[in-house]
C-alpha cells in the first residue's frame, strides 16, 4: 500500500491537469494573429459566446449571385475561436451560385438541407470532381482547392457548412481577377482574355484601371 502522502500527492497531480486551457472564447477587439484571437478573460466568458443563431436566419439573396453566404466564423462566433472549427449557412435562390472560390485555411464539409445543389472542385492536377447533390447528402472540398455551388434546384436551396478552422478565409476567383485595381492591361496578359471581356468583366464586378 501507497502511503497517504502518495495518493495526495497523485490526487494533486491529476486536479492540476485541470488547469489545461479548455478554450480561448476569442476577443474580436484584441490582437489578431495565425493562432487566432485572444482570449476574452474566462470571468467574462458566457454561455452566449458558444451559441450562435445566426445560422438559423436566411441570408439575403438580392444580389448579383443570387446568393449568400452567412459566417459563423471566429469573428461572428467567438466560441470557435483556437478550436479548429467553424461553420456557414449558404442560401441559393433559383438561379443561385457561390461562384468559383477557395478557403486557403480550411477543408469544407458541405450537408444540403433543402433544394439540390451542384458542388464540385478543381485538383491542382486539375481534375474536376463534382456532382449534384440532394436534400441530406453531403461532399467533401480539400482545403485550398477552387471549388463552387450552383443551385441545381427551382426552389430556394439551402445548405450548412462546416470548416476545418475558425478562420477558413475566403478568396472568390472572379472577384480576385475582376473586382480590383490590377490594370486591365495585367490582367488580359495573365489571363488570355481579350481588352473587352475584361471591361466588362471590371464594370460588372465593382473592378477599376
Ligand atoms: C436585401 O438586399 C437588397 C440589396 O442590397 C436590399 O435592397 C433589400 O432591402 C434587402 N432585403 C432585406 C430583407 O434585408
Amino acid at each position: 500500500m501507497f502511503p497517504i502522502c502518495f495518493i495526495l500527492f497523485f490526487l494533486f497531480l491529476s486536479t492540476s491537469n485541470a488547469a489545461v486551457q479548455d478554450f480561448c472564447v476569442g476577443d474580436p477587439m484584441g490582437p489578431e494573429s495565425p493562432a487566432g484571437y485572444s482570449c476574452k478573460p474566462v470571468t467574462k466568458v458566457t454561455i452566449d459566446d458558444f451559441v450562435f443563431s445566426g445560422l438559423g436566419i436566411p441570408g439575403n439573396t438580392t444580389n448579383i449571385i443570387n446568393a449568400a453566404v452567412t459566417p459563423a466564423f471566429a469573428a461572428q462566433f467567438p466560441g470557435v475561436n483556437g478550436l479548429g472549427i467553424s461553420a456557414a449557412r449558404l442560401d441559393l435562390a433559383p438561379g443561385g451560385v457561390i461562384p468559383m472560390h477557395t478557403h486557403p485555411g480550411a477543408s469544407e464539409l458541405l450537408i444540403v438541407a433543402r433544394g439540390r445543389i451542384t458542388s464540385g472542385f478543381i485538383s491542382s492536377a486539375n481534375n474536376v470532381y463534382y456532382k449534384t447533390l440532394k436534400k441530406g447528402d453531403s461532399i467533401v472540398l480539400p482545403q485550398g482547392l477552387l471549388h463552387f455551388q450552383v443551385n441545381a434546384a427551382k426552389i430556394h436551396s439551402v445548405a450548412f457548412v462546416s470548416f476545418s478552422s475558425p478562420v477558413p478565409g475566403l478568396q472568390i476567383l472572379d472577384f480576385a481577377l475582376f473586382a480590383n485595381n490590377l490594370p486591365s492591361l495585367l490582367v488580359e496578359k495573365t489571363t488570355f482574355l481579350d481588352d473587352a471581356q475584361v471591361k466588362k468583366l471590371k464594370a460588372v464586378l465593382g473592378g477599376t484601371g
